[in-house]
C-alpha cells in the first residue's frame, strides 16, 4: 500500500548502522536457574502489571529464566536483559498499528525492579504505563547499557537520576501516541552519559531545555540523534562541534526558524540527515557537499529557497535525496546529478524548479522513486524516464506535460506502484498504456488531464489497484464490464478502494461487474451521462463510504438500496431522475455526513435523521416532492451545518427546537471522525482541485434553507439562536406572525429572505444590527410601519427589498412615514430597478431579486469546492499523502525504528 512509498532503502541502510548496537544475544543462556532474589522481584514486579493479553503467563514456573522476555547470564546466572516490549506489528490499511492496546502491558512498575542489579537492559517500549513518571529508581541500575521506555505512555519529567546511567549506551525515551509525553528543562543530566552511542527523546516537549545542544555537544561517542517533534527553536549560527562521531541525526518536525547553520558540515561521518518540518530559511548551504558519506538527506516542508548547489552532485553515496515543498528554484542540469550513481529516492516535489533536462541525457542512477510534482518537467514526456527501468513510484503531477501518454512508458514502469499524473495536460487515449504489462501497479491517479477515448477493458486484470482515478477528462464511451469468460475467473480488481470517475463523459449504464469490488469505499460516478438504473448486486458492497451519483440520468428501484451500505458517509444523488418514495430506512445510515438527494423527484417524508447522527453535517433534499411535516428529530444532529428542503412540499410549522442544532448555535467543531475519516479527506483534499469559486467554503458556512413549500404558523424564535447562520430562507411558504424581536442576534447573516409570506407587524429594529448582511428581501408580506434606518442596512436598501407590503413607510420607499410613527398605508408606487451586488456571494443575481430562490446558492461546488480550509494543507499530489494522515506518519517512524533497535 501507499503507506510507506520507498522507504526501503533508509530501513535496509539503517539496520547496517546500527548493527553494532545490537545486544548480545553469546550472552543469554538457558540452562542456569535463577537467583530467589531476583525471582521475587520479577514476581513482584509482575504483581502490579495489567496484562490483559497474557503475554506474560510463561511467569510461573520456578527458573526465571526461561520466562518469556527475561534472560539470563551464562556467567553469572544472574537477570541481565528484560524486553518486555509490546510485540505487536501489524498494521491496518492506514498504518494504524492493529491489537496494540490488547497487547499492551500496563499498571504500576514496582520498586521491586531495582533490585535486578545486573540488568545491562530493559525494553518497556510500547505499552501502557499511561500517565506514570518513569520511576526514579531506574538511575540505580548501574549496569544498565540498554534502556527503552519508547512509546510507552510515561508521563510528566524525565528523572535526572538517568544521568547516573554510566554504562548507557542506547537511550530511546521518545513518546508517540498521544499516550502522553516527557518534559525536561535542561538536558544536563545526559551530557554525563559519556558512553552514549544511540539518543532518542523524539516526541517530547523540550522546549524549555534551551541547554540541549551545549549538553548533547558533551557526548563524543553518540552515533545517532533522534530529537524530531521536541519543540526545539534555535540552532545557533556558529558552535564548535564535539560530538563529530555522529552518523544519524534527526532533527524534523521542531520549529526551528533558522538557516542550516554552517557546523553542520563538522559532522563529516553522518549518513543521515533530516530537518524536514522546520521553518528553516535560506539557500542550501554549498557546505553540505562536505558530508561524503551521506546516504539520505531530507529537507522537506522547510522555507528554503534559492538554487540547488552544485555541491549535492559531490554526495556519490546519496540515495535518498528528499527537499520537497519549499521554495526553491531555478534550473537543475544534468551535472548536478553526475556523480550521483547511488541515487534511487528523488524528492523534488513543490518546488518551483525547472527540471526540462535534455532528452538525450542518460542519467547515471536507477531511481525507484521519483517526485517532481509542481516542478516544470517540460511539455513533452520526459525522455530521460526511458532509461529509468526500477520505477516503483513516479509522482508527477502538476507538471505540465501536454502530451500524449508515451506508448513506451508501460515498458518501462515493469514494477510501478503509484502513478500519479494528476492536473497535466496530457491527450489521447489511455490504452497508449498497456496497463497488463503493470501488474503491481496500486495507485494510477489521471485526474484533471485531457484524456479522451474508452476506459480500457484492460483495467479489471489490475490485481493490485487500490486507487484509480480518471475523474476531469473527456472520456467517453461506457464504464468497460468484465466479460462473461474472465468474470468466471474469480475476483478482478479486488483490491479497488477508491474508484473515481466524475466529470468526463461516460454513457450507457453501471454495469453489474462493479459488483466484484468487494473493498470498494468510494466510488465517485457523477457528473457523466450514465443512465438506466443502479445494478442491484452493488448491495454487496458493504464497504461503501461514498457513493457519489450526482448529475447523471439514472433513476428508479433503489427502494431501500442504499440502506444496505452501513459505513456510508457521503451519498450524492443530485439531479437525477429517482422518482420514487424517499425510503425511511436512511435513518438507519448513522455515519452519513453528507446527504444530497436535491434535484429528482423523490416522493414521502423526510426521514427521522436524529441524536445518533453525530456527524451528519450535510443534507440536501431541494427540489424534489416530498411532504409531510419536518421531523422534530432534525433538532438533534450536532454536527448539522446545511440544511436544504426547499422547493417541496413539506408542510406544517417550523419546528420549535432547531436551536438543537448546535454546531450553528455554537460553530462548534464537526466530531472527530468527521476530520479522520478518508471520504472526507479525499473529498476535500482532492475534489478541491477544480473548483474555487468561494473563499467562502462550505465547512464555515451554515444555512438553512426552507423556502417554497408549505409551512405555516411563525417564525420560531428558537431559530435566533442559531447565530452561526449565515444564510436563512424562509420564503414562498405560507408563515404569518411576526418577525423574532431578536432577528438582529443572528451575527452572522449575510442573507435573509422572508419574501412573499403573510408575516405581519412591524420590522423589528434589531435587523440593522446584522453588519454582514448583503441580502435582504421582505417583499411580499404584510409588514407595517417604518424601516428600521441604519448605516448596516443600506447596502440593502432598495425598494425591492420591501416591495408588496402596503403599509410600510420610510426609506427607501417614497413613502413618507408620519412623524408619530403612526401605521399608514405607504401606497407609492415601487419603481426603481434594483442594482446589481457584484461582491455578493450568496446572490448573484440583480437584487430586484435580492435572495434568488434558486441557482446560485450551489452546494455542490460548495462542498466540493473543499470542506475545509482549516484543512489548510493544499494539494501536493497523491504522493504527499503522508501529509493528511498522521497515523501513516507515525507507522513509517516505527517502522525505522524497528529496524533500529532489531
Ligand atoms: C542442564 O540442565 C539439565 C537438567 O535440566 C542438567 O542435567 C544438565 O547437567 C545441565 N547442564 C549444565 C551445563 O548445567
Ligand atoms: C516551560 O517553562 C514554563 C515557564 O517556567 C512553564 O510554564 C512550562 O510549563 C514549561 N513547559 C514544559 C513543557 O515543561
Ligand atoms: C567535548 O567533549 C568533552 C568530553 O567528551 C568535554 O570535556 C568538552 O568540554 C566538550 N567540548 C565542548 C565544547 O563541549
Ligand atoms: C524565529 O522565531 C522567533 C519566535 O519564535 C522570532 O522571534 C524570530 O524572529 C524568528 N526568526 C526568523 C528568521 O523568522
Ligand atoms: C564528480 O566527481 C569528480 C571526481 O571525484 C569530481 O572531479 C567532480 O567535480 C564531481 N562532480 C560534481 C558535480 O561534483
Ligand atoms: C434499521 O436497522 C435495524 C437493525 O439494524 C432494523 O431492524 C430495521 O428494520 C432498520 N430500519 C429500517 C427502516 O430499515
Ligand atoms: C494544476 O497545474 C497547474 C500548473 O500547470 C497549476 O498552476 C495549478 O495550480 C494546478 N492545479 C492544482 C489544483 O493543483
Ligand atoms: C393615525 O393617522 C391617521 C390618519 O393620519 C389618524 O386618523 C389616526 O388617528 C392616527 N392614529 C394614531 C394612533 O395616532
Amino acid at each position: 500500500m501507499a503507506s510507506a512509498p520507498a522507504f526501503a532503502p533508509l530501513i535496509l541502510w539503517t539496520l547496517l548502522v546500527f548493527q553494532s548496537f545490537e545486544f548480545g544475544h553469546s550472552e543469554a543462556f538457558t540452562n542456569v536457574s535463577c537467583f530467589g532474589t531476583e525471582r521475587e522481584a520479577l514476581l513482584k514486579f509482575r504483581q502490579g502489571l495489567i496484562d490483559q493479553s497474557k503475554r506474560l503467563s510463561s511467569w510461573t514456573s520456578k527458573d526465571c529464566c526461561e520466562w518469556k522476555g527475561v534472560e539470563c547470564s551464562k556467567k553469572t546466572g544472574h537477570v541481565f536483559k528484560l524486553d518486555l516490549r509490546n510485540p505487536c506489528s501489524e498494521t491496518d490499511r492506514y498504518g494504524d498499528i492493529i491489537g496494540w492496546d490488547q497487547s499492551s502491558l500496563a499498571g504500576k512498575i514496582h520498586a521491586s525492579l531495582a533490585e535486578l542489579k545486573h540488568l545491562k537492559y530493559l525494553n518497556l517500549s510500547l505499552n501502557k504505563f499511561s500517565k506514570q513518571k518513569i520511576p526514579q529508581f531506574f538511575g540505580t541500575l548501574q549496569r544498565l547499557e540498554h534502556l527503552d521506555l519508547s512509546s510507552a505512555g510515561f508521563d510528566g519529567n524525565i528523572p535526572h537520576h538517568l544521568g547516573n546511567l554510566s554504562n548507557l549506551q542506547y537511550l530511546d525515551l521518545a513518546s508517540s501516541f498521544g499516550e502522553g509525553y516527557l518534559t525536561t528543562d535542561n538536558l544536563q543530566w545526559v551530557s554525563k552519559l559519556s558512553s552514549l552511542k544511540y539518543l532518542r527523546l523524539s516526541g517530547n516537549d523540550l522546549g524549555n531545555a534551551t541547554d540541549w545542544l551545549s549538553s548533547i555537544n558533551m557526548l563524543s561517542s553518540l552515533e545517532s540523534l533522534q530529537l524530531r517533534g521536541c519543540s526545539l527553536e534555535k540552532l545557533p549560527h556558529s558552535l564548535s562541534v564535539n560530538f563529530t562521531s555522529l552518523r544519524f541525526l534527526d532533527l524534523s518536525g521542531n520549529s526551528i526558524n533558522s538557516t542550516i547553520p554552517p557546523w553542520f558540515y563538522n559532522f563529516s561521518k553522518l549518513e543521515y540527515l533530516s530537518l524536514s518540518g522546520n521553518s528553516l530559511s535560506g539557500p542550501i548551504p554549498v557546505s553540505l557537499g562536505e558530508l561524503s558519506f551521506l546516504r539520505e538527506l531530507r529537507l522537506r516542508d522547510n522555507k528554503l529557497s534559492g538554487n540547488i548547489p552544485g555541491s549535492i552532485g559531490r554526495l556519490s553515496n546519496l540515495e535518498v535525496l528528499v527537499i520537497t515543498n519549499n521554495f526553491l528554484n531555478g534550473v537543475v542540469s544534468e551535472s548536478h546529478f553526475a556523480n550521483l550513481t547511488s541515487l534511487t529516492h528523488l524528492d523534488f516535489s513543490s518546488n518551483e524548479l525547472d527540471l526540462s533536462f535534455d532528452p538525450a541525457w542518460v542519467p547515471p542512477f536507477q531511481l525507484q522513486y521519483i517526485g517532481v510534482t509542481d516542478c516544470y518537467v517540460g511539455p513533452k514526456f520526459p525522455l530521460w524516464l526511458q532509461t529509468q527501468r526500477n520505477i516503483s513510484y513516479l509522482c508527477m503531477a502538476n507538471a505540465r506535460i501536454s502530451d500524449e501518454l508515451p506508448n513506451w512508458l508501460s515498458d518501462i514502469l515493469l514494477n510501478v506502484e503509484y502513478i500519479d499524473l494528476t492536473n497535466n495536460t496530457l491527450k489521447g487515449p489511455i490504452s497508449r498504456m498497456d496497463l497488463n504489462k503493470m501488474p503491481l501497479l496500486g495507485l494510477l491517479g489521471l485526474a484533471d488531464n485531457n484524456l479522451s477515448g474508452s476506459i480500457p477493458n484492460s483495467l479489471w486484470a489490475m490485481e493490485n489497484l487500490y486507487l484509480l482515478d480518471l475523474a476531469r477528462n473527456q472520456l467517453s464511451g461506457t464504464i468497460p464490464s468484465l466479460s462473461p469468460i474472465s468474470r468466471m475467473d474469480g475476483n478482478k480488481m479486488p483490491r479497488l478502494i477508491y474508484f473515481y470517475l466524475q466529470d468526463n463523459n461516460l454513457s450507457g449504464s453501471i454495469p453489474n461487474s462493479l459488483c466484484a469490488m468487494e473493498n470498494l469505499a468510494h466510488l465517485d460516478l457523477s457528473k457523466n451521462q450514465l443512465s438506466g438504473t443502479l445494478p442491484l448486486c452493488l448491495k454487496k458492497l458493504k464497504a461503501l463510504e461514498m457513493i457519489a451519483l450526482g448529475d447523471n440520468r439514472l433513476r428508479g428501484q433503489i427502494t431501500n438500496f442504499f440502506c444496505h451500505f452501513k459505513q456510508l458517509a457521503v451519498l450524492n444523488l443530485h439531479k437525477n431522475g429517482f422518482d420514487e418514495v424517499l425510503p425511511q430506512c436512511l435513518s438507519n445510515l448513522t455515519e452519513l455526513v453528507l446527504l444530497d438527494l436535491s434535484d429528482n423527484d423523490f416522493t414521502g417524508e423526510i426521514p427521522p435523521f436524529g441524536r445518533r447522527f453525530q456527524s451528519l453535517a450535510i443534507i440536501n433534499l431541494e427540489n424534489n416532492s416530498l411532504t409531510g411535516g419536518i421531523p422534530t428529530q432534525l433538532c438533534q444532529l450536532d454536527s448539522l451545518r446545511f440544511l436544504s428542503l426547499a422547493r417541496n412540499n413539506i408542510s406544517g410549522s417550523i419546528p420549535l427546537c432547531f436551536n438543537g442544532l448546535l454546531s450553528m448555535v455554537e460553530g462548534k467543531d464537526p466530531t472527530g471522525s468527521f476530520w479522520y475519516n478518508p471520504t472526507i479527506i479525499y473529498v476535500m483534499v482532492h475534489a478541491k482541485r477544480t473548483t474555487r469559486l468561494y473563499d467562502k467554503t462550505l465547512y464555515f458556512f451554515h444555512s438553512i434553507d426552507l423556502s417554497a413549500n408549505n409551512l405555516n404558523g411563525e417564525i420560531p424564535k428558537e431559530l435566533t439562536r442559531l447565530v452561526q447562520l449565515q444564510n436563512l430562507n424562509l420564503s414562498q411558504n405560507n408563515l404569518s406572525g411576526k418577525i423574532p424581536s431578536n432577528i438582529g442576534d443572528l451575527k452572522n447573516l449575510e442573507s435573509l429572505d422572508l419574501s412573499n409570506n403573510g408575516i405581519s407587524g412591524r420590522i423589528p429594529p434589531s435587523i440593522s444590527s446584522l453588519d454582514f448582511l448583503s441580502c435582504l428581501n421582505l417583499s411580499f408580506n404584510n409588514l407595517s410601519g417604518p424601516i428600521p434606518s441604519s448605516s448596516h442596512l443600506r447596502t440593502v436598501d432598495n425598494e425591492s427589498v420591501y416591495r408588496g407590503n402596503d403599509r410600510l413607510c420610510g426609506a427607501p420607499l417614497s413613502k413618507v412615514c408620519p412623524r408619530d410613527g403612526n401605521d399608514t398605508l405607504c401606497g407609492a408606487p415601487l419603481s426603481k430597478v434594483c442594482p446589481r451586488d457584484g461582491n455578493d456571494k450568496l446572490c448573484g443575481a440583480p437584487l430586484s431579486k435580492v435572495c434568488p430562490n434558486e441557482g446560485n446558492l450551489d452546494i455542490h461546488n460548495w462542498f466540493y469546492a473543499g470542506l475545509g480550509p482549516g484543512f489548510a494543507i493544499g494539494f501536493l499530489g497523491f504522493c504527499s499523502a503522508l501529509h493528511f494522515k498522521q497515523s501513516w506518519r507515525i507507522s513509517y517512524f516505527q517502522a525505522i525504528d524497528k529496524i533500529i533497535k532489531s
